[in-house]
């Protein structure tokens, strides 16, 4: 059967936008998905038309892809089938309703939105509108955690009963954003460690202690917290999390997991993993680590109580070594060919809008809503407040 085309429009164009659309481009047949294929039909920039055509010159798009220079222009054309929404997280929840509002599908970058109110109305207002809606944590999407996620659903880690998960980086904030503007420790824009990056962290404890259990024995874990602020701003440089998943006793018992991220102190320091594992999933028969950086791991190792000790390699497929195409994020390029590894969760959302799917198969809208409330539930222990322009759901201009 020919693969079915998707047309994707662009919300946004900084550096996530231009990273997503590239491997968006990629022809899906280099990683063996043949079902269906991807195009960009529109991108959009509040700030200029002409800044829109750059991106779309700059990711190579097709020369029919038609550039807006506002948001509201995109949503309107009729041949867009699914919007990318990749503004600050400041921004989801106002871009994303603009967008279901106009009946457009959506996939939007994480964290999904400032706070679980914010979440928990994007998603009512998805179903009402029978419209998919997913959040575009691409890690989940990775072969390597699907591995991951089979390795404790089919038993070879016996019980698991802890997690710890980090996901830290080692910038020099004031050094490198000394206006205090940078999307990253700016409150107006929701900055700080905990949504930009603690949502790996919890990302990894999730899959692997949440979304593994069938869906009715899920609930939600306790939290208890600590945070150490950006005193320039005020947003949080270091976030530590211990949490708590109630599980029946039958099954295991409570399961816990420890949380952490931070901007300023890493335990990837010269960023190859020599430090070792940032993920640890650990079971009654073994354990399974992940190396860092978690958001792209490319490197696990299991360890089993019988002797075995399985190491994989995860590269990210792509077009391949002397095709001359380079992707990459942040100013940093992968090989010759590799791609990023943002096409799994496009596959996905492209799939799912064939299929009739309203949501992604690795994390469901609902589970999205319950980390929002864990990280809602984070800042509130450590008064950890955003200006109530960007905490709203109040649908107001930003
Ligand atoms: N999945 C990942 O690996 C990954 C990596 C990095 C970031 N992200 C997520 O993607 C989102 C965007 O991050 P980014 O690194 O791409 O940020 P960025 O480079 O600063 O780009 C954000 C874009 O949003 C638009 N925008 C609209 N209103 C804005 C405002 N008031 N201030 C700043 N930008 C505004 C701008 O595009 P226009 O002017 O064209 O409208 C801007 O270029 C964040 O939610 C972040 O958490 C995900």
């Amino acid at each position: 059967m020919a693969p079915k085309l998707i047309r994707w429009g662009i919300l946004a164009t900084g550096g996530i936008a231009e990273t997503f659309t590239r491997d968006l481009l990629v022809d899906p047949t280099t990683r063996n998905v043949h079902e269906i294929k991807h195009t960009v039909v529109a991108a959009a920039s509040s700030s200029s038309t002409s800044r829109a055509q750059e991106f779309l010159k700059s990711v190579n798009a097709p020369s029919s892809a038609v550039a807006y220079g506002s948001y509201e222009e995109l949503v309107k054309n009729q041949d867009v089938d699914i919007v990318y929404v990749a503004t600050p997280h400041s921004h989801h929840y106002q871009n994303v309703m603009l967008c279901l509002d106009a009946g457009k599908n959506v996939l939007c970058e994480k964290a999904f939105t400032v706070n679980a109110a914010q979440a928990r109305k994007l998603i009512e207002t998805a179903r009402e509108k029978n419209l998919f809606l997913m959040e575009a944590v691409w890690t989940r999407y990775f072969p390597l955690s699907i591995y991951a996620r089979e390795a404790i659903t089919s038993g070879r880690l016996g019980t698991v009963t802890r997690v710890y998960s980090d996901n830290s980086s080692a910038q020099d904030p004031e050094k490198q954003w000394p206006d205090g503007k940078h999307r990253m420790i700016n409150p107006d824009l929701a900055g700080g460690a905990l949504l930009d990056m603690g949502i790996y962290s919890l990302t990894w404890v999730f899959q692997t202690l949440y979304t593994t259990q069938p869906p009715h024995s899920r609930k939600a874990p306790r939290v208890v917290s600590s945070v150490k602020k950006y005193l320039p701003t005020g947003v949080d440089e270091m976030t530590t999390m211990l949490l708590t998943f109630p599980r029946d006793a039958d099954l295991g018992g409570d399961i816990h997991a420890i949380a952490t991220t931070s901007f300023r102190t890493t335990n990837n320091v010269d960023g190859t993993g020599t430090a070792g594992p940032a993920v640890r999933i650990q079971g009654t028969e073994g354990e399974l680590q992940v190396w860092p950086p978690i958001y792209r791991p490319t490197r696990t190792r299991l360890i089993l109580k019988d002797g075995t000790t399985e190491d994989k390699s995860w590269p990210q497929p792509g077009p391949g070594a002397g095709s001359g195409w380079h992707n990459g994020f942040g100013g940093g390029n992968n090989a010759e060919g590799e791609g990023h590894g943002m096409f799994w969760e496009a596959d996905e959302a492209a799939l799912a809008l064939v299929e009739g799917r309203k949501e992604g198969r690795f994390e469901s809208l609902d589970e999205s809503l319950v980390i929002m409330e864990v990280m809602d539930e984070v800042r509130r222990q450590n008064g950890l407040d955003y200006p109530e322009k960007i905490e709203t759901t109040d649908r107001i201009p930003l």
